[in-house]
């Protein structure tokens, strides 16, 4: 059965049940306009604990731009069915006012590795993330924490934070769920037009021929101006990065080596979408 808490106190309550029932608690953060990317974290989360918390908050602190806050999809019934459908326990939907009350100060950032990549485009968009996941951290109190490789700058910021603040969490990241056709699922791409929505795949092809070409012997700085290049040719009105980086501490890099990743953030009209690939 699954029950809503809006509180920290209802949440704390019905989890210091499961708790002294000796149960182990998974936690699955989100922003809600659940899709089958986020499923699958929920999937895991109930595979491997013995009670499952879903949490659905769009965290304003995250947002740079307020039409973007406004525009974000807000479905709490149909998200309510599917995780009803996938045996969640608890969901956490609490208001902004629950979450950041009047006077909220307090900033928790990951310095270097949140100042690249999505970071550097949007100042503030990491520490928002860490300081609202830091606080659900305290709020549930996990035994197990999901986090999908779709957002992999994000995944490494959450693991470094809960290392570096002794949060007694195991981070777990779950691969990338992806159509048919390669585009990672996103609550974003419900925005796209049908005309943007045929051409966003290229975006994950672009990135499997630059793996390959990478594993290949072939260099950073020549293939990846050519890979911009075929994304803007394809109907990507702005590239905001292109970039190959090591996994762990997001150092760019040259050349492929083992332990990196292909980094992509790119504009379809309106839409930004990102992707990334492990090349080896
Ligand atoms: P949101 O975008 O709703 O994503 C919630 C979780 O689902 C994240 O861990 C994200 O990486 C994962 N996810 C999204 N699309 C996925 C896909 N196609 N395959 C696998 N996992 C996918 O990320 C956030 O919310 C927020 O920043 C949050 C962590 C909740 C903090 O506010």
């Amino acid at each position: 059965m699954l029950s809503t808490a809006r509180t920290i106190a209802a949440l704390r309550e019905t989890i210091s049940g499961w708790r002294r029932a000796g149960q182990t608690v998974g936690l699955v953060p989100t922003m809600g306009a659940l899709h089958a990317g986020h499923m699958a974290l929920v999937e895991a989360a109930r595979r491997d604990c013995d009670r499952v918390v879903v949490s659905i908050f769009v965290n304003p602190i995250q947002f740079n731009r307020q039409d973007d806050l406004d525009g974000y999809p807000r479905r709490e019934a149909e998200d309510v069915a599917k995780l009803m459908a996938a045996q969640t326990d608890l969901l956490f939907a609490p208001a902004v006012e629950v979450m950041y009350p009047e006077g909220f100060e307090t900033k928790v950032a990951v310095d270097a590795l949140g100042d690249c990549l999505c970071g550097a485009m949007r100042p503030g968009h990491m520490a928002g993330v860490s300081t609202v996941v830091a606080k659900l951290f305290l709020q549930v109190l996990p035994d197990r924490a999901y986090f999908g490789e779709k957002d992999y700058q994000q995944l490494m910021i959450i693991q470094r934070m809960a290392r570096d603040l002794d949060f007694p969490v195991e981070i777990r990241g779950i691969e990338t769920v992806r159509e048919a056709d390669g585009l990672a699922l996103s609550s974003r791409n419900v925005n796209l037009s049908e005309a943007e929505r045929a051409v966003a795949p290229q975006l994950f092809e672009a990135l499997t021929d630059l793996a390959s070409e990478l594993k290949g012997g072939g260099g950073a700085p020549a293939l990846l101006p050519n890979g911009r290049r075929r994304l803007m040719d394809a109907g990507f009105t702005e590239v905001d990065y292109l970039e190959l980086r090591r996994e762990m501490s997001l150092a760019p890099l040259q050349q492929a080596e083992p332990g990196c990743r292909l980094f992509v953030a790119a504009w379809l009209g309106q839409t930004r979408l990102i992707d990334n690939l492990k090349v080896l």
